[in-house]
């Protein structure tokens, strides 16, 4: 053997000593400990030495290679820390601004809606998604077969499950549990199988029940205007067309004068200066038999909303389905 691993040893430490950078000090790991490196070498060629002499000189060479890892370590650290100290830290520049949250611009109008009518005294209820044709369909005096129900583009899970296709199941759930007088809204996500322009697969309704004795189309006028009037403004005018739904009789849609063109006709209102904004009607005494109210001592009225709908409106949105593309540059706007 041409070097003992003594002499190795203190020409791995002279280099060690003598490395300028980190990068030195890789080379210097690699022919030193490296496969084909002197101490791996080395040891390699104990098999060679006589054989009483083998297990020293094996202890020795393990010691070796230990210590001169430690020293390679201790190398780098020393060697990487002096070139960080170069970096001076400028205590002087501002901090990184951590981007803020917001609430999805459907989260702030649903909240709105919910706040007016809270203002007005109604409670909040919540219901299931995953629903029973009962609640669904049936109890809201949709009979099977009738052809209202083609209306509704229905996802269903089986056939007497589907996905609620609009929040006035709640008016079932809630009357069941609940004596009169009842006020209430119920906001939640609903499904219907339909994608364009303004519809998508899941989206957001708000249901409102009022129940009570002598209510009439009179105070539902007065809450929708009020509602309307504090969701848009003041000077928005609104009317009640006829309409039909199977829970409510009469029923009416309310539209409003369009907010983009102010009534003159534009594309948002296909020229007719109008944009329908929600559904609702006197709840039909066959609902109220399918929760057990005595329809000849009780009046209610319902109303139904999408919140995209209105949220389209609010902000002057096209296309609905921008508020699931989760695209920040649009959310932040909001
Ligand atoms: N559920 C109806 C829909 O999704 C909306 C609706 C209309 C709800 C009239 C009501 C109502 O409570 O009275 O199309």
């Amino acid at each position: 053997m041409e070097q003992t691993i003594e002499e190795i040893y203190e020409e791995a430490v002279r280099d060690i000593d003598a490395a300028a950078d980190e990068g030195r000090i890789q080379e210097l790991a690699v022919i030193y400990l490296g496969r084909k490196g002197k101490v791996t070498r080395y040891l390699r060629n104990i098999s060679q030495l006589p054989a009483q002499q083998r297990p020293e000189a094996g202890k020795r060479a393990n010691q070796v290679k230990q210590a001169l890892n430690q020293t390679f370590r201790d190398a780098e650290e020393r060697l990487g820390s002096a070139a960080s100290t170069d970096e001076r830290l400028d205590v002087s520049l501002p901090g990184r601004i951590p981007a803020r949250g917001r609430l999805h611009p459907v989260t702030q109008i649903n909240q709105e809606i919910c706040d007016i009518f809270v203002r007005l005294g109604f409670d909040i209820a919540e219901g299931p998604e995953v629903e029973k044709d009962w609640y669904n369909f049936e109890a809201l005096n949709f009979p099977k077969e009738h052809p209202a129900r083609d209306m509704q583009d229905t996802f269903f899970i089986s056939d007497d499950i589907v996905l609620r296709t609009h929040t006035s199941p709640l008016q079932i759930r809630i009357m069941e549990k609940q004596a009169p007088p009842v006020r209430v809204i119920a906001p939640g996500k609903v499904y219907r199988c339909d994608s364009d322009l303004t519809h998508t697969p899941m989206f957001h309704q708000v249901e409102g029940l009022l129940v009570d004795r002598n209510v009439t189309f009179g105070n539902l006028k007065g809450i929708l205007t009020t509602f309307v009037h504090q969701m848009f403004d003041e000077q928005t005018s609104l009317r009640f067309r006829p309409s039909f739904f199977p829970f409510t009789e009469p029923s009416a849609e309310v539209d409003i004068l369009c907010v983009m063109c102010r009534g003159s006709g534009c594309r948002v209102c296909s020229s007719t200066g109008w944009l329908e904004v929600l559904g609702s009607g006197m709840v039909h005494p066959a609902v109220f038999e399918n929760v057990g109210y005595d329809s000849t001592q009780y009046t209610g009225f319902a109303f139904g909303m999408g919140v995209e709908r209105i949220a389209m409106l609010k902000y002057g949105i096209d296309d609905i389905r921008r508020f699931f593309e989760n695209d920040y540059r649009f959310l932040a706007q909001f």
